[in-house]
């Protein structure tokens, strides 16, 4: 990217990360090196992420449905996050990154949980770029969970139905302050939201590139952002005057 081309960037990006077992078996390898070698993306886009000021990042890193697969690829993909987390902390305190969570965190492995909870202490007063990490996520659990807190509401008389409203809604969504996302990438070419978002993603901008995670590299991050840069957004409107 051109120095100063720095107008019209997204405010945040969200970005399912896909594709990490098929680069592993394209080479003949486990699919837990692809899962390590994603990392290396990961940084890159965090950093690059960083460095245009962008001020939002959030990461499909587990779905819910992710616990379904086989239990040793769920246990490296825990270890995986645990270690990175224990070697990316400073990183992030000097970067001014807040780390953050969405999804029902309390079903990971403690270890996990204990990495987790130390990164986000460590980087609460951070501000220059929240990175979200989406972690035993699913956006119909997201509703769902926002539906049941709204439904206690009312069950205690600290609600009316009447005073439900989309943004009453989006007060209970896991992260109430985030703005919606400006740009959805998907890597590995497939055309499905895969329970990302729902919520959120109304009105976002959709990027997809059949690179594998591992292979997703700063150049290839700079075109879906310039992509987006071009792009007309309307929102139901018109850009007519009259
Ligand atoms: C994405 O890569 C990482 C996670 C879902 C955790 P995959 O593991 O889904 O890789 P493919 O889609 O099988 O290639
Ligand atoms: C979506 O990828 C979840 C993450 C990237 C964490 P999946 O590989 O789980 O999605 P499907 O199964 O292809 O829809
Ligand atoms: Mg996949």
């Amino acid at each position: 990217m051109v120095q100063n081309d720095t107008e019209n960037l997204p405010r945040h990006i969200a970005i399912i990360m896909d594709g990490n077992g098929r680069w592993a078996k394209k080479r003949g390898l486990k699919r837990v090196l692809g899962h390590q070698k994603g990392v290396d993306a990961v940084r890159t886009v965090v950093k690059t992420t960083r460095r245009l000021e962008i001020p939002w990042l959030t990461l499909y890193a587990f779905s819910e449905e992710n616990w379904s697969r086989p239990k040793l690829e769920v246990q490296a993909l825990m270890s995986i996050l645990r270690r990175f987390l224990q070697s990316e902390r400073q990183e992030m305190i000097q970067q001014g990154i807040r780390l953050q969570t969405i999804g029902r965190t309390d079903k990971l492995p403690a270890a996990t949980r204990d990495e987790l909870a130390a990164t986000i202490l460590a980087t609460a007063e951070n501000n220059d770029l929240v990175l979200t990490l989406a972690l035993s996520y699913g956006g119909r659990q997201e509703i769902v969970d926002a539906a049941r807190a709204i439904s206690h509401g009312i069950e205690t008389g600290a609600l009316r139905a009447s005073d439900i409203s989309e943004e009453l809604f989006a007060k209970y969504l896991y992260v109430p302050e985030m703005p919606d996302p400006d740009l959805l990438i998907r890597t590995s070419g497939e055309y499905r939201i895969s329970n990302f978002l729902l919520w959120q993603i109304a009105y976002s901008e959709i990027y997809i590139t059949p690179t594998l995670w591992p292979d997703f590299s700063e150049e290839e991050y700079i075109k879906a952002i310039r992509d987006y840069q071009r792009r007309e957004r309307r929102f139901g409107g018109t850009n007519e005057s009259d």
